[in-house]
């Protein structure tokens, strides 16, 4: 019998690459998800790319106890992914009680969720951001997590404890916190990626707005810092690599080949990148010219920070493979679909 894979988020960026790998892998996927930051695009895509009309999807609200409790009521859930959650750094500086009220609600009612039916494995969708600005590179899952710069960050650091704290409780949650790097990229169908809303923050999809004339000039954000070409190191793990370690992942939990009860892992490439060479590689992959121009630090920035990823090596057998140039490829194949020119 097919195993079964509650995504909550599932409708969003990661979320819906992470639908596809698992419907290829052979799960089953419920999506849950609020639409608040997605339109329906990438889980129609997802639809499109696994030929899977039927993908069961709740349009819920995770804060919502009740709209939960309904769906594991209709599925025998083996496992879930927990993407649901508002991500701007900077928003969340600015709305703090926003995002301290949704992304913890929606984790605890999650979780209330699976710990009434009888338990479930909780996949948590972390971030290195809880490493703040750590001293050494690259940061292993030993390193220390340091205060959190945003509220945003505060709650990937307080979901991973609230999760810790529950797996403990020993009320049948088995638990484990996959901290991204940078996620980039877009599925190679060019029918999923990532849809910001308004001007973007963050790199990739600014580098891919500007080649197309959306935006008119990407400004680097630093070019005096201490590292090769004074910009700073970033490590950029693709989307589908990444979605790719939440199957090895969800496999490790079902199949009972955990080593503990609640395990963390640094998902990246172990390669830091600069800035700058994402602007130049972006541009000789894809054949065109960025307008961009170097501007002052963004505030809030750490000047690097990149994965060991050799704990999911060996425990998931998991590793990144996707080269940069494919990545970027797929970025820009994505902004181009979007604008519907390669259609
Ligand atoms: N950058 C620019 N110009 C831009 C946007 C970004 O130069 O227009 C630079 C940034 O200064 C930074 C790098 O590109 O040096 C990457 O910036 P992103 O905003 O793409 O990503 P961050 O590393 O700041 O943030 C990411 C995730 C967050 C997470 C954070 C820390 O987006 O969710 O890593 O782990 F919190």
């Amino acid at each position: 019998m097919s195993r079964k894979v509650l995504v909550t988020g599932g409708a969003g960026y990661i979320g819906s690459h992470v639908t596809v790998e698992l419907i290829q892998a052979g799960y089953d996927v419920v999506v849950a998800d609020n639409m608040s930051n997605c339109d329906m695009t990438c889980l129609e895509g997802a639809r499109k790319v696994t030929g899977r009309d039927d993908i069961p999807f709740y349009r819920i609200d995770c804060c919502n106890p009740d709209s939960v409790r309904k769906i594991f009521k209709e599925h025998r859930i083996d496992a879930l992914i927990h993407f649901a959650a508002f991500k701007a750094v900077g928003e969340s500086v600015n709305s703090p009680l926003k995002y301290y009220r949704n992304n913890l609600d929606s984790f605890m009612s999650v979780l209330s969720a699976a710990a009434e039916n009888g338990g479930c494995n909780v996949l948590f969708s972390s971030s290195a951001t809880v490493y703040g600005e750590a001293d050494k590179q690259p940061v292993t899952e030993q390193s220390p997590r340091k205060p959190a710069t945003s509220p945003y960050g505060a709650t990937k650091q307080m979901c991973e404890d609230i999760l810790q704290d529950t797996v403990k409780a020993g009320i049948g949650i088995k638990g484990m916190a996959l901290r991204y790097f940078n996620p980039v990229g877009a599925h190679p169908s060019a029918l999923l990626g990532e849809l910001p809303r308004g001007v973007p923050n963050n790199l990739i999809p600014y580098v891919t707005q500007t080649a197309i004339g959306k935006r008119e000039c990407l400004s680097i954000f630093g070019n005096d810092y201490p590292t090769p070409d004074g910009t700073c190191l970033r490590d950029f793990i693709d989307v589908v690599d990444l979605a790719k370690a939440h199957v090895a992942a969800v496999g490790r939990m079902i199949d009972g080949k955990m080593k503990e009860d609640y395990e963390i892992f640094n998902i990246g490439t172990g390669r830091p990148v600069s800035v700058l060479e994402i602007v130049k590689t972006f541009e000789k992959v894809n054949g065109l010219k960025l307008n961009y121009r170097f501007a002052g630090r963004r505030a809030g920035d750490i000047m690097a920070i990149w994965a060991d990823p050799s704990l999911a090596n060996e425990e998931l057998g998991w590793k990144a493979s996707r080269s940069l140039e494919d990545t970027l490829k797929s970025a820009w194949a994505w902004e181009l679909h979007l604008a519907g020119k390669n259609e």
